[in-house]
């Protein structure tokens, strides 16, 4: 049975995510989100299963996400999944997710999970790190691992009912959507930073260039933090809420440079399992 999932990442839970329900199914081709985003039109599948993975944003999906789910067409595939890793709350996405399909291919998924991981926001709280990260991550593995076996019986789970996430969706995702892609704006590099290039490198939609050995973020970020939590020397900062100076960074432990610059599907081909 052939699977196809379609993954976002911006620190690496959501493809660290993917990969162990890659494995398990087998058969399995595991397609970055962002290398699509600039081809035009709807996106047909002729795989059995399909898949998409990504993380929470403020209790809604990524932009880059939501513009693609739009454009999906799941209505002829046998078994639809959505997955989505989060530090705390986020069903409402999936209720988001299962809306777009309902309105676009006339159909919901036909399961739906969240998974806790790390959260990776240091200006709301401080990412996990330590025994507390591992512990996480840990149950995280436990949950992909059951996961993927109602994906194999191909059973039906639907999104758990969620009032909390989904008033919050309400409230703060509108807001975050529409002004997301200036937010970049947010970003301020310190005279500690090195000109090395990493945040343009691992950028999964190339909204950094380097100017004078410094970052300029462009009209186009999703908010993914990946120059952040990558930056060597902790040089880049985001300036909101509690802001990120002293306030930890965070990456999965198996994300690499090259696993980001695969996103934008320039360099090497998409990964297959
Ligand atoms: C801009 C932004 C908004 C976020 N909003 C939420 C949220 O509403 N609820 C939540 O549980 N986690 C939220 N998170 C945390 C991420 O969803 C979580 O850490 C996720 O696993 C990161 O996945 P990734 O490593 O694949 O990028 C947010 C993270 C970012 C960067």
């Amino acid at each position: 049975m052939k699977t196809t999932i379609y993954y976002f990442t911006g620190t690496g839970n959501s493809l660290a995510a993917a990969r162990k329900i890659a494995a398990a199914l087998k058969d399995c081709r595991l397609v970055p989100i962002a290398s699509l985003a600039q081809t035009p039109g709807r996106i047909v599948t002729d795989a059995d299963r399909v898949g998409i993975m990504c993380p929470v944003y403020d209790a809604g999906l990524p932009v880059i996400v939501r513009e693609f789910a739009e454009r999906l067409d799941i209505g002829a595939v046998p078994y639809s999944f959505g997955i989505v890793t989060m530090g705390g709350m986020g069903v409402s996405a999936l209720h988001q997710l299962n809306g777009i399909f309902l309105q676009g291919c006339r159909k919901k998924l036909d399961a739906a999970f969240a998974v806790r991981m790390p959260g990776n926001f240091p200006p709301l709280a401080v990412p996990p790190s330590g025994d507390k990260k591992d512990e996480i991550l840990r149950k995280a593995d436990a949950d992909l691992a059951a996961i993927a076996v109602a994906i194999q019986k191909g059973q039906t789970v639907p999104p758990g009912f969620a009032p909390f996430s989904s008033l919050m969706r309400l409230i703060v995702y509108p807001p975050f959507a529409k002004n997301v892609h200036g937010l970049g704006a947010s970003f301020s590099v310190e005279n500690t930073c090195t000109g090395c290039g990493t945040c343009a490198k691992v950028c999964p939609v190339a909204n950094i260039v380097m100017e004078n050995d410094r970052p300029v973020w462009l009209q186009k970020c999703e908010l993914c933090c990946s120059c952040l939590h990558f930056c060597p020397v902790e040089a880049i900062q985001l300036n909101m809420m509690q802001g990120t100076k002293g306030r930890g960074r965070y990456r999965h432990p198996d994300l690499t440079v090259e696993d980001m610059e695969a996103q934008r599907g320039e360099k090497t081909d998409s990964p297959v399992s």
